[in-house]
């Protein structure tokens, strides 16, 4: 990869770790708490591709509460669960690595960013909470777009506001489809195999396949 300007990331699941706000009430929900955790991310990341075909938009807060209501029930996991594993979500920690490897790029002069399709105010809590303010020149939002990934809209947005051309972009994902979305509109797109799962057959292979992000360091 040369000549490259921008290193833009994911944000759930790639820098911040979506099971981590059930597996802190591991106690509580039992040995489900990862197979609920897994089916809670599932049916929101599928609400958020159903409400793009259909043109019926709801910003990611209310797509994660829809989606955390219809887990509950599926697991037989008490009401009262609701408030507390909503407040998690907004705090989710980072992986283990992550604050470190952002250092060190932001050392380096890349612009960095974020583009998620979390809401502006739900991101920026995220980033503030886990002390990473300083480090990104720009948290995009496909609130602006009002479509969620894998729109291509989403992907233009970095590409607008530098002035830059797609390959001049590195694009990081923990979520295959993610992956294949940005890779298909012409960015650098990795791959952050973190559970030696399986890519997708979406006609994309990524550039690069890592396990985490340190191993991003090396390659650029
Ligand atoms: C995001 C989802 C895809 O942050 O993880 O956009």
């Amino acid at each position: 990869m040369k000549n490259i300007k921008a290193i833009i990331f994911d944000a759930y699941g790639t820098l911040f770790d979506v099971n981590s706000a059930a597996e802190k009430c591991k106690d509580k929900i039992g040995n489900k708490w990862e197979d609920f955790a897994n089916y809670w991310r599932t049916t929101q990341l599928e609400y958020t591709w159903l409400r793009s075909l259909m043109k019926r938009h709801k910003d990611f807060w209310q797509v994660t509460e829809d989606s955390l209501d219809k887990s509950l029930k599926a697991f037989s996991i008490d009401n009262s669960m609701r408030n507390e594993l909503l407040n998690l979500y907004k705090i989710l920690s980072p992986y283990k690595e992550v604050p470190e490897v952002l250092k060190t790029l932001k050392e380096k002069k890349f612009k960095l960013a974020i583009l998620s399709n979390g809401t502006p105010a739900l991101l920026n809590e995220l980033v503030k909470n886990n002390n990473l303010n300083n480090i990104f020149d720009d948290i995009f939002s496909i609130e602006q777009v009002g479509i969620y990934k894998p729109d291509f809209r989403v992907y233009e947005m970095p590409i607008q506001k530098y002035d830059i051309k797609k390959n001049e972009v590195v694009f990081l994902s923990a979520n295959t489809w993610d992956v294949s979305g940005g890779g298909n509109y012409g960015y650098n797109s990795i791959w952050v195999n973190r559970n030696k799962n399986i890519f997708d057959n979406l006609d994309f292979k990524p550039n690069f396949e890592i396990k985490n992000l340190l191993e991003l360091v090396s390659l650029i």
